[in-house]
């Protein structure tokens, strides 16, 4: 089928070509072709991260920022050469901007630590229905330690967020933080992020984006969004575990205090007391994951060099395709119907559970996920206990939507 999307403004996509360079695909599960459909819990990873890893393990490794001898020199290089390219996918104005973290979870902790120490007492930290746990645990545990009160703006039954009840939230005067989702890892919403921000800044709060999923598919331009933290991890976007990013604006990273103490983080230090490095490296306590942030810089070069035109416009096609096709299956729902959205789809299956349709599917070599997705709350929000999720990447065909659809009419026939 037509796996070499054409669109007036998009440049094409080769999808044969980027298939290549991922060597897991060519995999067969249960001696069934692998059909990767679950991307948004983890992306699969091209070549290029591969052997820049195994390059940096084989030619040039030492700790960085310490030594003074060549490899550790050129290793803080490579380091920093990443962070420098992270800067540059989100059109950060510097690379001292960027904090790596060990994932999105752990920058939206760091936040919830260092930035509750700017907040005036009284002042609450708002929130959507649709976060995942990783944007709701850490401002729960913030509420407990410190008494900063946690509101909860709605969604709509779109699954869109509720503008209206954003706004009467700010309206209250107290907010002075909104950390909200760009996009939804279960409904594939994305959020209109600069309203947000206008919005969050006319009221005098300040708005994390958590970009886990929409930083993988969309061109993020944080300057232009007006955020103030935008956090997104680095193995969704097809590099590696382990590491993670915090964006922030400088006046907040150079106004909050650490969240972890220890080595690299220090001016100078006595048995009394401690002063802390410049930016971001206050931040950055502990040896860093050195080898995931060089292979999170060629995941980005990969990225960058097909281009996130030619990503969207790959991925609209497919999701399109997916919610034509899906549509069609009877008794299956589509969770979440958005009007700006992303690859993933959430479904239903009548008198099926997500857990059984998940492990028919990998019967089937067909690989996607099953259950509450990290976001327990809102799946009570919508009356259900579960869904099972379809995600798609660049790698992703309109052959694997068709497989996904006649395997799901074979499990219909099952359950009746
Ligand atoms: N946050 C990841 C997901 O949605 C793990 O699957």
């Amino acid at each position: 089928m037509n796996d070499t999307i054409t669109l007036t403004r998009a440049p094409a996509l080769d999808v044969s070509a980027i298939r290549a360079e991922f060597p897991i695909l060519a995999q067969t599960v249960r001696g069934k072709k692998l059909v990767f459909l679950d991307s948004a819990a983890s992306a699969q990873k091209p070549r290029a991260v591969i052997d820049a890893m195994k390059s940096a393990m084989e030619t040039q490794y030492a700790n960085v920022h310490r030594g003074l001898h060549w490899m550790s020199e050129r290793t803080t290089d490579a380091y920093e050469a990443a962070r420098a390219k992270v800067a540059n996918l989100l059109n950060a104005p510097s690379p001292e901007q960027i904090v790596f973290t060990k994932n999105t979870t752990e920058a939206i902790n760091l936040v919830a630590h260092a930035f509750s120490a700017l907040l005036k007492p009284g002042q609450a930290v708002l929130i959507s229905e649709m976060e995942h746990h990783a944007n709701l645990i850490p401002w729960q545990m913030l509420r407990d330690r410190a008494g900063v009160p946690l509101r909860i703006a709605k969604i709509t039954d779109a699954g869109e967020l509720d503008m209206n009840s954003l706004e009467s939230h700010l309206q209250s005067g107290d907010i002075g933080l909104v950390a909200i989702t760009h996009m939804s890892n279960v409904l594939g919403t994305y959020t209109p992020a600069e309203r947000i921000a206008r919005l969050a800044h006319e009221h005098g709060a300040r708005v994390l984006f958590d970009g886990s999923q929409a930083a993988v598919h969309r061109a993020v331009d944080v300057q232009a969004i007006g955020a103030d933290f935008y956090v997104f991890t680095g193995h969704k976007l097809y590099g590696p575990t382990g590491i993670g990013v915090l964006y922030a604006k400088r006046d907040l990273l150079e106004a909050m205090p650490p969240f972890l103490g220890g080595g690299e983080m220090i001016g100078t230090v006595t048995y009394e007391r401690a002063t802390w490095a410049e930016i971001p490296h206050k931040f950055e306590a502990g040896t860093p994951p050195i080898l995931e942030a060089i292979g999170l810089g060629a995941a980005i070069d990969f990225v960058q060099s097909i281009g996130f035109d030619a990503i969207a416009a790959h991925e609209a096609a497919l999701t399109d395709h997916a919610i034509a096709t899906l549509s069609t299956i009877p008794g299956l729902t589509i969770i979440g119907r958005a009007q700006d959205r992303g690859g993933v789809i959430s479904f239903t299956m009548q008198n099926a559970h997500p857990h059984d349709i998940a492990t028919l599917l990998d019967r089937a070599g067909i690989a996607v996920r099953a259950g509450h997705h990290c976001a327990e709350p809102l799946m009570r929000r919508l009356n259900l206990s579960g869904t099972a999720r379809a995600s798609f990447a660049i790698y992703s065909t309109h052959e694997e939507i068709d497989a996904l659809a006649t395997t799901l009419e074979r499990i219909r026939s099952l359950f009746g």
